[in-house]
């Protein structure tokens, strides 16, 4: 395996985490001094962004990034490749090796789905989000995100709040927030959170059958209330409901849960007036944020695309081991 893959948060070095930030805040200035300037920093290299799932902001963030520090960068998708066909990830893995990519970026429904191709890939392998596993470069944007608000900070209060069982935006956060002593606490229903989490944090019976593991550090904190811990956050991470990972049963009805969780004009009303909210993306508008959330000066979600974009420009250098030309 590459030194250079990011494949989990958890095994990302503290230190490369934190030049990694400082890094996206140069692209994050350079991006908006210039618009598309071009940089050289990548010339010579190749990145293959190769998508077994659907994207907008990672991929076209990651793309775009490329493009604009000189990589040459190439798309495959499921669709129209052969991966459709049914060939394995390791088989995609060996040939992708056998045309010398720099690089890969890799989206697929597997939890699993990066470490094994970063077996068999000798090159960098970017984890841009893997099934119900782990989304670390979503975690990193969306800790430069509070960074860029003064929220990376130890006793910040962030909720991440919804579908927390099918996310993995929020197994990525919980675990880089809280190595910046960010006090997360988890908000969902509990059909749709994980038992571990619910018996980590001292609530809830396990679910029968349960086979997760509990024991967190720092303790978990989770509530199905949000109501009740909303006026003292400083932001508030809402998650899309992932239809397409549910097997059927676990949610009620839209309606039900946009009343329990959603983010209305009554709870904007008991957010504090500096509190920011974001949301991954997509959204489901009416479901986890109503039309006010929009409007609001307080919502970043569209800043926290910008941050994908800088996050991701800095992560290629890394990466590639290239410094920034700018
Ligand atoms: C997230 C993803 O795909 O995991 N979105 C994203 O990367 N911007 C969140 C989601 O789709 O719910």
């Amino acid at each position: 395996m590459h030194p250079r893959c990011l494949l989990s948060i958890t095994a990302l070095p503290q230190a490369d985490a934190e030049q990694l930030l400082l890094n996206a805040g140069r692209c994050v200035s350079w991006i908006q001094r210039g618009g598309q300037l071009k940089s050289s920093s990548l010339r010579g290299t190749s990145t293959l962004l190769l998508f077994a799932e659907n994207s907008t902001r990672t991929r076209v963030s990651f793309e775009l990034a490329g493009k604009l520090l000189g990589s040459d960068t190439i798309n495959i998708s499921s669709k129209g490749s052969s991966i459709e066909k049914g060939e394995s990830l390791r088989d995609t893995a060996m040939t992708l090796a056998a045309m010398h990519f720099s690089c890969v970026v890799m989206r697929h429904e597997a939890a699993d789905s990066a470490e094994h191709f970063a077996r068999w890939y000798p090159g960098p392998v970017l984890n841009a989000g893997a099934g119900r596993g782990e989304h670390p470069t979503q975690a990193l944007l969306d800790a430069f995100t509070l960074q860029r608000h003064g929220l990376l900070r130890p006793g910040a209060k962030l909720a991440i709040v919804g579908d927390l069982t099918h996310s993995r935006v929020a197994r990525s956060n919980l675990a880089l927030l809280a190595r910046f002593g960010v006090e997360v606490t988890l908000v969902g229903p509990p059909n749709l959170t994980p038992s571990a989490w619910r018996v980590g944090a001292g609530l809830g019976p396990p679910a029968p059958g349960a086979s997760e593991k509990a024991g967190q550090d720092p303790p978990l904190r989770w509530t199905p209330d949000l109501d009740s811990i909303l006026p003292e956050l400083d932001a508030v991470m809402l998650l899309r409901v992932q239809h397409e990972r549910m097997a059927g049963g676990e949610m009620s009805t839209q309606d039900e849960y946009s009343k329990l969780y959603g983010m209305n004009r009554r709870r904007l009303g008991m957010l504090r007036s500096d509190a920011l909210i974001m949301h991954p993306g997509p959204v489901n508008r009416g479901v986890e944020a109503g039309e006010d959330v929009f409007s609001d000066p307080r919502c970043v979600i569209n800043e926290q695309v910008e941050s994908g974009l800088a996050l991701r420009a800095a992560l290629l250098a890394w990466a590639l081991e290239r410094e920034l030309d700018f």
